[in-house]
């Protein structure tokens, strides 16, 4: 975990982790009275709006970045997701919304940004090297695995050494327009970048010699 910066207003308390933000813009854009970055001084000024609206706000933050905290009990605010979803980002990561742990870990803000380009210094997790790279790949799923019914439990995620991220459990699988493609309890993911039917491994990282723990 990387450092964390923590932010206290009078009703609730924001938690930003840095090393796991991409820069997508959704909270400033969102909520911009909260989080600001052209302001001198602190971004996140938590009295900036309703508490409910933070914490809406930062349930969205794509990486898992932000997350909001009771002042009054201590508790994180999260809702857990209705159902896991896996979603795949045009010329960039997946993002995960699911009930999870990450290779034995469990994810607390319910949300994670995974590589899926195979340049990441932050493997499994994103770090944006996909724009370095001028990473390109549509989102777009031409083999959808068949569905099958999925059962009420967490979903684990295994980034294999030099390999994929097996997906163990039960998830959704969006496209990059947000439209379901699958539902599925196993499938391992490419995160190498060289897989020709992405999101799927298709076995490229021997051919590419894909090296990552
Ligand atoms: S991890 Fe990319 S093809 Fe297997």
């Amino acid at each position: 975990m990387s450092r964390i910066h923590r932010y206290t207003g009078e009703e609730v308390i924001v938690d930003f982790e840095l090393g796991r933000c991409i820069h997508t813009g959704d909270c400033t854009r969102d909520l911009p009275t909260v989080f600001d970055t052209k302001r001198t001084g602190r971004w996140v000024h938590p009295d900036g709006a309703e508490p409910e609206e933070v914490e809406r706000v930062c349930g969205q933050c794509p990486t898992g970045a932000l997350r909001c905290i009771d002042k009054s009990s201590g508790d994180p605010m999260h809702a857990a997701p209705q159902q896991n979803t896996i979603q795949i980002i045009a010329d960039g990561p997946l993002y995960v919304h699911a009930d999870m742990q990450v290779n034995g870990e469990s994810e607390a803000s319910g949300r994670t940004a995974l590589c899926r380009c195979g340049a990441s210094r932050l493997m499994p997790r994103c770090d944006n090297s996909h724009r370095e790279i001028g990473f390109c790949d549509a989102g777009q799923v031409s083999l959808a695995m068949p569905s099958t019914e999925l059962e009420e439990r967490a979903l684990s995620i295994r980034a294999l050494a030099d390999g994929p991220l097996l997906i163990e459990g039960p998830f959704t699988l969006l496209d990059a327009k947000g439209e379901a493609v699958c539902k599925s309890s196993k499938a391992a993911l490419c995160r190498c970048g060289a897989s020709k039917m992405k999101p799927y491994c298709d076995g490229s990282h021997d051919r590419v010699g894909f090296r990552a723990k």
